[in-house]
């Protein structure tokens, strides 16, 4: 098993988070360069992505590198029956780092331990999405100036949503409040309830979106509840619908509130929030090509500051 991967928010450390913000904020400043000349990074994902993909292949090719990969798993060998494991230890020959997203909660785990070549973690089924992450608590500290203390809502699919779970997991080291908003069947998972139990991280449960929880938060986290993780589609039509956040909710919020959604949205943000200066969504998603320059270049075992 390699030690360099990216895989888990679990196992990066506060003073590591805050050296990779660091990488970031130097990339927003310098996002072209030549540092990644003659590497190769393959991007496998097994699952369809915009963002992560196209983020990850900007930051590379910003950087000077080159990007082989498939964006769609049905145009590759897998369709014969080819393993993950033969599919990651095949692209090893090829790739200086391998960048994957995959459906099976672990699967990215997996990856690391049939090869020795660093793997990200671009999504691995319900369980995390640690660079997405990484971008999340570049925008909150770059739009809230700190991430220490924090009112962070998160609205929605606490349940499958990979994001909120690796917000969770970074975010406390940072003496967060969380307000937890959902529906039952959708509430977030008992092992994270007791990490914030047992980590003493005060959080509060709601199945009601109200203006009383908006008015309290300094960060709105919307998410998409996740169509393709539900076996029954009609368990799915029942709660897809139940949050939605509308420009009149946010007249009394903060004035210093953003909102977030790691995107794509379906209906949780109606389309009049955009305009809102709280809306944040879209330039959280640019700081995402900076997060993941951070991202490879750490890994790669990069120093942008010695290289340039
Ligand atoms: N936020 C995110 O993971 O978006 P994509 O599914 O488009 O990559």
């Amino acid at each position: 098993m390699n030690s360099s991967s990216f895989v888990a928010i679990d196992n990066i450390s506060k003073s590591e988070i805050l050296e990779l913000l660091e990488r970031a904020r130097y990339f927003e400043e310098h996002p072209n360069s030549k540092i990644l000349d003659g590497r190769v990074v393959a991007t496998l994902f097994f699952e369809p992505s915009t963002r992560t993909r196209l983020s990850f292949e900007t930051a590379v090719n910003r950087l000077g590198g080159r990007v082989i990969g498939f964006s769609d798993a049905s145009t590759s060998s897998t369709s014969k029956g080819e393993t993950l494991k033969d599919t990651i230890k095949m692209v090893s020959n090829y790739a200086d780092i391998i960048v994957m997203r995959h459906f099976l909660e672990g699967a990215a785990q997996y990856a690391t331990e049939v090869t020795d070549v660093p793997i990200v973690n671009a999504g691995d089924g319900a369980n995390q999405h640690p660079s997405q992450t990484m971008l999340d608590l570049y925008s909150i500290r770059k739009t809230q100036g700190k991430l220490e203390g924090l009112t962070i809502t998160m609205v929605g699919d606490l349940k499958y949503g990979r994001t909120v779970h690796s917000l969770l997991m970074a975010m406390r080291h940072f003496k967060p409040v969380f307000n937890f908003v959902s529906s039952p069947q959708l509430k977030m998972p008992e092992e994270y309830i007791n990490i914030c139990r047992k980590e003493g991280i005060e959080f509060h449960e709601f199945t009601e979106f109200s203006e009383d929880v908006i008015n309290s938060s300094d960060i709105l986290y919307m998410t998409r509840v996740q169509r393709e993780r539900f076996s029954d589609i009609m368990e799915y039509e029942k709660v897809k619908n139940l949050y939605t956040l509308h420009n009149s909710m946010l007249a009394n919020s903060k004035p210093t509130l953003r909102i977030l959604h790691p995107l794509p949205r379906v209906n949780e943000i109606d389309y009049d929030v955009d305009d809102n200066p709280k809306a944040y969504y879209f330039e959280q998603a640019r700081n995402g090509v900076f997060a993941r320059q951070a991202i490879l270049t750490k890994v790669l075992g990069i120093d942008p500051l010695k290289k340039n």
